[in-house]
């Protein structure tokens, strides 16, 4: 559920985020640690949280997960880099590499640093078992459904590229290559429906009977949605362990000896820590809209034009923001007509009610601590801009905006390629 600003018990509120835009420009992103450490100890019932830092990977961040005792589910060698400087250990299985394909790097230095690797295809335990005998592996397997907010973010099913179908001839590719498999793991899909969940735990129990392999592990994956509205509620953790965990247990009594239960959740852990802080440029007038021209645009967040995602908006200067609500149309500075951050999941532009907004106020986008950050791009030749992190109260900068220097100096001194 979105955040009060004016609630003083976070550091994510009205006074903080004024001191904070007085000396920095926007747009920012700012996150309080003390809401993901919250998030965190809900889950601890689970043997093991293997956060899945696609969601959020500054660094700066990682590392006081790590501190928690959490491990961390990699999805590149980018991913890779960021959790060995964050201090996960690969011999301890504090990481883990989870991917359909592979490519040459990411192969070197997962037989190099002995990282586990969660495979979602078949010809992914071929490549590694050629290269290295006896690497950890687990399987993802792809149950024949998935679920997700969108589309776009449903793993499961003949339409998802994810996860292994034939379960047995996996097992027989691990026998020739001798690869050692710890568990089993299924991501339906992302801010799922958990009216899917019972079907998931059968299809985990029905995988391991119908080859009746022996494994240390399951993992749930993620997938577990936070409220993005006032109106919506948030998931009940201890339903959704309760049924993991009897499903866990059935399985541990038949193969004859416990075994651990896994979560990987991303956007759970890290949503609602964030916050992205805008200011509006321009207000245009055209027949009866209205046109609020904000300092970001979806090369920053692109979740509202990717998904259709709503994102609660407060606008900050506004103290009688429950009076004098007009309807507006939010919109970013590039150069594409999609650049609207209130549409609807097929596209088509809303305006939303805000109270009354001025040339220079500021415009917070709430629970963009997930999938914000780490999907933006260099789109209009626009720079990454700064992160800062709150933690106990104060306020670290924990990166720099990219200056357009270092994105240029990419494209300077061309050389020829000799063949
Ligand atoms: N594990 C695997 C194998 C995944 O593919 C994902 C997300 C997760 C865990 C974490 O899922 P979460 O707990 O965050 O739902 N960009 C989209 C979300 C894409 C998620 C992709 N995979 C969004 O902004 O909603």
């Amino acid at each position: 559920m979105p955040i009060k600003l004016n609630n003083t018990k976070n550091s994510l509120n009205y006074n903080n985020l004024c001191k904070i835009i007085k000396k920095h420009n926007t747009p920012i992103w700012i996150y309080e640690w003390e809401i993901i450490k919250k998030k965190i100890k809900l889950l601890k019932q689970f043997d093991i949280i293997r956060y899945a830092q696609k969601a959020c990977s500054n660094i700066n961040i990682l590392k006081l997960m790590k501190k928690t005792g959490l491990k961390i589910d990699a999805v590149s060698y980018g991913e890779i880099k960021r959790a060995l400087i964050s201090n996960f250990k690969p011999k301890k299985d504090e990481i883990i590499f989870t991917s359909d394909s592979i490519d040459e790097d990411t192969l070197n230095i997962i037989t190099k640093k002995k990282i586990t690797v969660n495979a979602g295809s078949t010809n992914i335990l071929k490549i590694i078992g050629k290269k290295k005998k006896r690497h950890k592996i687990w399987l993802r397997i792809n149950p024949g459904f998935g679920n997700g907010h969108n589309k776009k973010t449903n793993t499961g099913g003949v339409n998802s590229k994810h996860g292994i179908w034939d379960i047995k001839k996996a097992l027989i590719l691990i026998k020739k290559y001798k690869l050692k498999l710890i568990g089993l793991h299924m991501h339906i899909g992302s801010g799922a429906n958990y009216n899917h969940l019972l079907k998931m735990c059968k299809s985990m129990i029905k995988n391991i009977i119908k080859v009746n392999i022996d494994i240390k592990s399951i993992s749930t994956g993620g997938g577990l949605p936070i409220p993005y509205y006032y109106k919506e509620k948030e998931i009940n953790i201890k339903e959704y362990f309760k049924i993991w965990n009897n499903t866990r247990n059935y399985i541990a009594s038949y193969i004859g000896h416990n075994i651990t239960l896994e979560i990987e959740p991303g956007r759970f852990l890290v949503a609602q820590s964030g916050l992205l802080i805008t200011k509006v440029n321009i207000i245009k007038k055209i027949n009866n809209k209205k046109f609020v021209l904000i300092d970001a645009g979806f090369n920053d967040l692109i979740r509202p034009c990717m998904y259709g995602s709503y994102h609660h908006i407060s606008v900050l200067k506004s103290k009688n923001s429950e009076r004098n609500k007009e309807k507006y149309i939010i919109c970013g500075p590039l150069c594409e007509s999609g650049d609207i951050f209130t549409q609807d999941p097929k596209g088509n532009i809303k305006s939303r009610k805000l109270p009354k907004i001025k040339k220079g106020d500021y415009l917070i986008f709430h629970d963009t601590g997930a999938y914000g950050s780490t999907m933006s791009s260099n789109y209009n030749t626009r720079p990454l801009i700064k992160e800062i992190l709150f933690k106990k109260g104060k306020a670290y900068i924990i990166r720099n905006n990219q200056s357009i220097k270092n994105i240029l100096k990419l494209e300077q001194n061309c050389k020829k390629i000799k063949f």
